[in-house]
């Protein structure tokens, strides 16, 4: 089945999910060719659900023995966390490139928006940890909307706010139905604690050091006392907060290595914006549909 996609061209169904051609050819050669090492670490998310803050926070993390925080040239301060933490399906293996993983040192950190059922068999089979980020739907269906309108500039066919709505609500956007991309995810972290940590944008916000510290728990490198002591999460938060990533040269002007403008991973960075956005009637149907999709699982997204 095919569908118009949010950039204007068609996007079609693999496996259940809504994606480009490009993209499935990219989540096909992954599964036909990766193969997982028990010591990588993969970061999971839909698109625009905070992907670039939890790169740039799981990169400090587990490299802060080889650069620590407090050091003036660390890699965050000059490259994009897309181009620390690259998308297995959308940078690694698109156009059928095969990756050189030399230059990775252990643990090798990657990352991708595809559902669980089509994950590289390799990445299920070993003891890989994913960490996986969502964020209520409404804000991220809102910054899926600007970011989608800031890659189609170059496209004439642009589609308004009320008609994407419409095919996300369906289940029709990249990498959708997102439902489903959430509640995959969701039972794999109830069944399987150690191998998938279920993390939520908005509770990074509210509780950035707590979060922190679950993810570097489950990670297997906890914070020392000494650490703790010396400011370091504190310094972690601060090097990857919104504020800083965004006011940095390499995310004002430069360009990730598949020709995107860093830019525009950048937009608010807030929770709540969907509010400038959403008539009442679109917050109604949407919070029914998240109703009954979500209701058994118990997940409650925060909207404020
Ligand atoms: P908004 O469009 O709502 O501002 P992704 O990284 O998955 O593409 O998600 C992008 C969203 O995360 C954008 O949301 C962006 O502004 C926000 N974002 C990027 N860096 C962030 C950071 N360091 N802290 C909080 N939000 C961030």
């Amino acid at each position: 089945p095919k569908e118009k996609g949010w950039m204007g061209s068609y996007i079609y169904n693999y496996q259940g999910f809504w994606a480009s051609p490009r993209t499935i050819q990219g989540a096909i050669a992954c599964q036909q060719q990766f193969q997982a090492q028990d010591s990588d670490i993969i970061l999971v998310t839909p698109p625009k659900s905070g992907t670039t803050w939890l790169k740039s926070l799981l990169f400090v993390l587990v490299n802060r023995m080889k650069h620590p925080v407090f050091e003036q040239n660390h890699p965050l301060l000059d490259k994009n966390p897309h181009d620390l933490i690259p998308f297995m399906e959308l940078t690694l293996y698109v156009d059928g490139h095969v990756p050189n993983f030399s230059a990775f040192t252990s643990p090798r950190l990657l990352s991708t928006h595809v559902p669980f059922a089509s994950l590289p068999k390799s990445i299920k089979d070993s003891k890989t940890k994913l960490v996986y980020l969502c964020r209520n739907p409404k804000d991220t269906f809102i910054s899926m909307w600007h970011f989608t309108n800031n890659l189609r500039l170059h496209h004439k066919d642009i589609h308004s706010i009320e008609e994407i709505f419409e095919s996300f609500c369906k289940g029709v956007s990249p990498y959708g139905p997102f439902w489903n991309h959430i509640l995959d995810y969701w039972k794999q972290s109830i069944e399987k604690p150690n191998k998938v940590l279920f993390l939520m944008y908005e509770e990074i916000k509210v509780q950035p050091k707590l979060q922190l510290k679950r993810l570097a728990e489950y990670l297997e490198c906890p914070f020392s006392i000494e650490e703790e002591n010396c400011g370091v999460m504190d310094e972690i938060l601060r090097m990857c907060s919104f504020e800083n990533l965004s006011n940095l040269e390499v995310n004002t002007n430069g360009k990730l290595s598949t020709g995107a403008e860093n830019k525009v991973f950048f937009r608010k960075g807030e929770v709540g914006d969907w509010k400038n956005y959403f008539t009442i009637e679109m917050s109604e149907k949407l919070n029914h549909i998240i109703e009954q999709k979500f209701q058994e699982s118990g997940i409650k997204f925060s909207y404020i």
